[in-house]
């Protein structure tokens, strides 16, 4: 375990076990629309990890596409108020939209997301979230799939960053304390 984590709360086992069966329902779920397309969305760069192994457990036709955006205000983050620096490759309008996320915090990230998303008018447009955390204050955001409910904690791993560190562990941990104090 890296000497940053004091402990890990999801193992790369249990990442990949969650993550295969999150696949597979969007397989079944999904299977009856395929031929309309499928785009599946990430925001980088948090999600992108996420996405790339819940893509291979989806055993239909899908497009990958990528939006990078940035968080204005003062703050560390999730101001809400949100600049688009890369836009999606694809067209959305008449497809069925799926946003891999990998943590729902605020759920600002997402709030906005989905707003500017529903606006190009996709044929369906739904979250999947590796994780959300239990937090009180939280935009009211309905994701058909979660992965995991996650204490309201500092963590890191598989695509979460303290600083743009961490992100290449391949399970979930928390980080000791005196590393962000
Ligand atoms: C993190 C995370 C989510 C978002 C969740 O991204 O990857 O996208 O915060 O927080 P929220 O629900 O409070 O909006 P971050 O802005 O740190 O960028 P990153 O993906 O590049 O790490
Ligand atoms: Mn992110
Ligand atoms: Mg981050």
């Amino acid at each position: 375990m890296n000497e940053d984590v004091s402990r890990v709360i999801f193992s790369e086992q249990e990442l990949a076990d969650r993550v295969a069966e999150m696949g597979a329902a969007i397989t079944r779920d999904y299977a009856p629309v395929a031929d309309e397309g499928i785009v599946m969305v990430s925001v980088l760069r948090g999600a992108a990890i996420f996405m790339a192994d819940l893509a291979r457990a989806i055993e239909l036709p899908i497009e990958m596409d990528y939006m990078a955006v940035s968080s204005y205000g003062n703050g560390a983050k999730s101001s809400g108020v949100v600049r688009i620096l890369k836009d999606l490759s694809s067209e959305i309008t008449g497809r069925h939209v799926i946003i891999a996320e990998d943590i729902l915090d605020s759920g600002l990230t997402l709030q906005y997301l989905m707003k500017n998303l529903q606006s190009r008018k996709p044929a369906s447009l739904e979250v999947a979230t590796l994780l959300r955390k239990k937090t009180r204050a939280q935009a009211d955001i309905r994701c058909r799939y979660t992965g995991f409910e996650c204490p309201d904690e500092f963590i890191v791993g598989y695509g979460l960053d303290y600083a743009e560190r961490y992100r290449n562990l391949p399970y979930i941990g928390v980080l000791k304390p005196e590393l962000y104090q």
